[in-house]
């Protein structure tokens, strides 16, 4: 059975004949010739082979569980594996259990109105041993439930759409581990892919996460474009997207409404990230736009103890959000964080423009090490207005471990209507200010005509080149 794209055909009758004459040639011929929609985007490659998840017996009606049509649809298309393959969502409401994605050169194509549901049944999530960075589950410290959509060791792998959805539906996970209830076991994320490279997601909407939405781990040469990502600002852990020891990754384009951090970097916890040791560098975040008024528009950690370098922000938005980029680590934690850029953000009711915490003290377990102490070091921000702040900056660094080397210039604060005394609250810094409102703090001493850095070179991940694709 050679697969054919069928979307026109109602989904009624679609429904029917996946019921009653599945397989059958007849209603094959009829879906064939029904008119085709012809497929356009960009990424970063095309396909020569294309399914539709209708061919496999899914019913979209949003109560039938399609998970077994996701890993035939998956499978059968792993004979095309060297060429490429497309697998086609079509309108209408597919619910699914865990799925992984086993073949590399695959796209995964959400169309307009199609929306990938997450089941509710515990049953349809394995679960799988903790990442080895981080020696436990981030809830708990048994294992995790496996994410919905989740892949490891490929090559070449785009999640797209013409902006259709995936929704977690995550209420009821958010109630289960409010109250304790599972126990032992993590939640799981909407998206993971591990040890893999070339990766491209864009184009779709991610809704009402369970936990964490993207996330990209021990992986290279990614990139993240025009996600919208949405779940109720009081929504536990429900990060937006998070690279987590990946190198290369470019983010840009993304509308982030969450219930924690939009972009959360990372690099592992305490003993295990050390011992794993794998930074996430190479990064670009570009035109984000973060509403998130318990937590950060870009936090770096706090698992941080691969090491993060060289992350590149620039025109970042945010509404009230309770800070923008923050730094979380802790003593344990180890490793570093250094050559941080940013410029052009613009801020709207924020609780702290600057904030670097250096004792964000959630361990792993107890077997960390205390001497392992964070280096933080050549954090620049420039071209910052704020409006409506509480603080201007809340600057923590670690006893005997001064966070260095930090220059802030061109930045204009507005304060509250009722504005707080301590405006800039600095302990074991270092660094310099230039035109800088309200004052900086003693520790961050004006030095007249500096201009903070920010790099010149590209990054590859800025020179990969997307293609054009058309399925008919
Ligand atoms: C996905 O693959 C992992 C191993 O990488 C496995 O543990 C898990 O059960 C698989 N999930 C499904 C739904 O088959
Ligand atoms: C939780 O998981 C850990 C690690 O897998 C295991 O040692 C422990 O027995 C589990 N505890 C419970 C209550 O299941
Ligand atoms: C995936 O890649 C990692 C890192 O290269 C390797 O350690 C692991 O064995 C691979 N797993 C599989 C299933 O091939
Ligand atoms: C993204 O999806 C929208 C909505 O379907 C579509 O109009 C647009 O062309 C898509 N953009 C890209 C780059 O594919
Ligand atoms: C995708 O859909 C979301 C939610 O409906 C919408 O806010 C967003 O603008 C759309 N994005 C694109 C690229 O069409
Ligand atoms: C200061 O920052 C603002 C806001 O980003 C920008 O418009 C302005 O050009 C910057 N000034 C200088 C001298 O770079
Ligand atoms: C300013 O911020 C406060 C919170 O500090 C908020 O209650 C108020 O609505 C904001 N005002 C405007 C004009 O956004
Ligand atoms: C200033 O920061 C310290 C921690 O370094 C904190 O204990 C203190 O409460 C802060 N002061 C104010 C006025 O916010």
């Amino acid at each position: 059975m050679e697969p054919c794209l069928s979307f026109k055909t109602s989904h009624v009758i679609r429904t029917i004949s996946a019921i009653l004459v599945l397989g059958m040639l007849s209603s094959q011929t009829a879906e064939c010739t029904a008119a085709k929609v012809s497929l356009k985007y960009r990424a970063i490659n095309c396909r020569k082979h294309s399914a539709v998840l209708t061919d496999f017996g899914a019913v979209g009606d949003g109560k039938t569980s399609n998970t077994k049509a996701f890993k035939a649809a998956i499978q059968s298309l792993s004979k095309h594996e060297s060429d490429g393959a497309q697998l086609i969502v079509p309108p209408g409401k597919w619910l699914t259990g865990s799925f992984n994605i086993t073949n590399s050169h695959f796209t995964l194509f959400l169309q307009k109105g199609a929306v990938i549901l997450a089941s509710q049944d515990e049953s349809e999530w394995p679960q799988i041993p903790p990442l080895p960075s981080y020696g436990r589950g981030r809830d708990a410290i048994g294992g995790r439930f496996s994410s919905l959509i989740f892949g490891t060791n490929l090559t070449d792998v785009v999640i797209t759409g013409h902006n259709g959805t995936i929704d977690g539906q995550g209420a009821t996970w958010w109630t289960k581990f409010r109250s304790g209830g599972f126990l032992n076991v993590t939640r799981p994320y909407l998206i993971e892919l591990m040890y893999s490279n070339q990766i491209h997601i864009s184009n779709i909407t991610l809704i009402n996460s369970p936990s964490w939405n993207v996330h990209p781990v021990y992986s290279s040469d990614i990139l993240v474009q025009q996600l919208t990502i949405l779940a109720p600002i009081d929504s536990p852990n429900t990060d937006g997207i998070n690279p987590d020891s990946c190198t290369n990754t470019r983010i840009e384009d993304c509308f982030i409404v969450s219930g924690d951090d939009c972009i959360a970097v990372k690099s592992g916890w305490d003993q295990y990230g050390i011992k794993f040791g794998m930074p996430t560098k190479q990064l670009i975040i570009r035109r984000l736009t973060c509403i998130s008024p318990d937590s950060a528009t870009i936090a770096l950690g706090s698992e941080m103890s691969g090491g993060i370098e060289d992350v590149r922000a620039e025109d970042i938005t945010a509404i009230e959000t309770q800070s923008g980029i923050r730094i979380k680590t802790a003593k344990g934690r180890g490793a570093y964080v250094k050559n941080i850029y940013a410029r052009r953000m613009n801020f709207k009711t924020m609780k702290y423009v600057f904030w670097m915490s250096g004792a964000y003290s959630q361990h792993a377990d107890d077997g960390f090490d205390p001497n392992a102490i964070p280096q933080i070091q050549g954090i620049n921000y420039r071209d910052v207005v704020a409006e409506n702040v509480t603080y201007a900056a809340r600057l923590d660094g670690i006893d005997n471990d001064p966070f260095k080397g930090i220059c802030i210039s061109n930045a204009t604060i507005t304060l509250t209507a009722d504005p707080k005394e301590l405006q800039w609250n600095c302990t074991n810094i270092a660094g310099v200010t230039s035109n800088v409102t309200p004052q900086p703090c003693s520790l961050l001493p004006v030095k007249k005509g500096v201009i903070c850095p920010f790099p010149e070179d590209r990054l590859p991940i800025d020179d990969i080149q997307l293609k054009t694709c058309s399925t008919t």
